[in-house]
């Protein structure tokens, strides 16, 4: 049995990672948010806004790419994944409620209140062209690839690694000092590399190149630009580059 590998691997790596949000101790975080500059304020809110909002709606599209699986252990792996991504959502929408303090009573709530502070570039990426391409999936299974290199290449391999370095940097800063946020951000980080390892796998297998291939280096290019002033300039630069070696790592072609 335990040579029937096609993508089990990495539902046992999701098993061994598992944790609970609500475990996270916020206490310090509480007491230390009221004491940031403006400055922090602003881009850890831009961050936060829009983490809540990929995360939601990363994990309610999942459902698409399991139905269109090409194999039980994708189907699984996806399985495993949607129940990260809704971790990810719960934990940030915890951070919204219980450190920021946004009133609101349900996540939706609270989610709308924080949606001024991202662009609205990051707002449609994550609530049309990604919920469009899961459609799009739902009838056409044949898009897998194309689909998958939407999500786990340029999304979370672009646009929320990037997010999420400029996170921990922030968090590095020695002004602050919000120690749950930075527990959870680690485990979140942990959380995606196995994913963007999981989506690599299934664009390798699928030897895209040409048009495809440039398409989705350009979408990288583009889509890490969501964040604007959020992140800086180098860290976008370093993003897209790390996104060009993922997709040549995986077989891919460029013209
Ligand atoms: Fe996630
Ligand atoms: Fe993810």
């Amino acid at each position: 049995m335990t040579m029937i590998a096609g993508y089990s691997h990495f539902v046992q790596l999701a098993e061994s990672l598992q944790w609970d949000e609500r475990e996270i101790d916020f206490s310090a975080d509480r007491a230390a948010w009221p004491q940031l500059t403006d400055a922090e304020t602003t881009q850890l809110l831009g961050l936060i806004a829009g983490f809540c909002i990929a995360e939601t709606s990363v994990a309610g599209e999942l459902g698409a790419y399991q139905a269109a699986a090409r194999d039980e252990t994708m189907e699984a792996t996806f399985r495993a994944q949607a129940r990260d991504e809704a971790r990810h959502a719960r934990f940030f929408d915890l951070v919204t409620a219980e450190v920021v303090g946004v009133p609101g009573a349900n996540p939706a709530d609270r989610q709308h209140a924080l949606r001024t502070h991202v662009s609205s570039e990051l707002v449609d990426l994550f609530e049309h062209r990604l919920p469009d391409t899961a459609r799009r999936l739902a009838t056409d299974h044949e898009g897998l690839t194309g689909a998958v290199g939407l999500y786990h290449m340029v999304i979370e391999g672009v646009v929320l690694l990037a997010g999420q370095h400029a996170m921990l940097d922030a968090l590095g800063s020695p002004s602050v000092e919000l120690p749950g946020l930075r527990k959870g951000m680690e485990l979140v980080l942990r959380d995606e590399r196995w994913h963007i390892g999981f989506g690599s796998r299934v664009v390798q297998s699928a030897a895209l190149g040409g048009p495809e291939a440039d398409g989705l280096l350009e979408e990288g290019e583009t889509a890490a630009k969501v964040w604007g002033d959020l992140i800086s300039a180098d860290a976008i630069e370093s993003a897209v580059k790390q996104h060009k070696r993922r997709l040549k790592a995986a077989g891919i072609k460029f013209w």
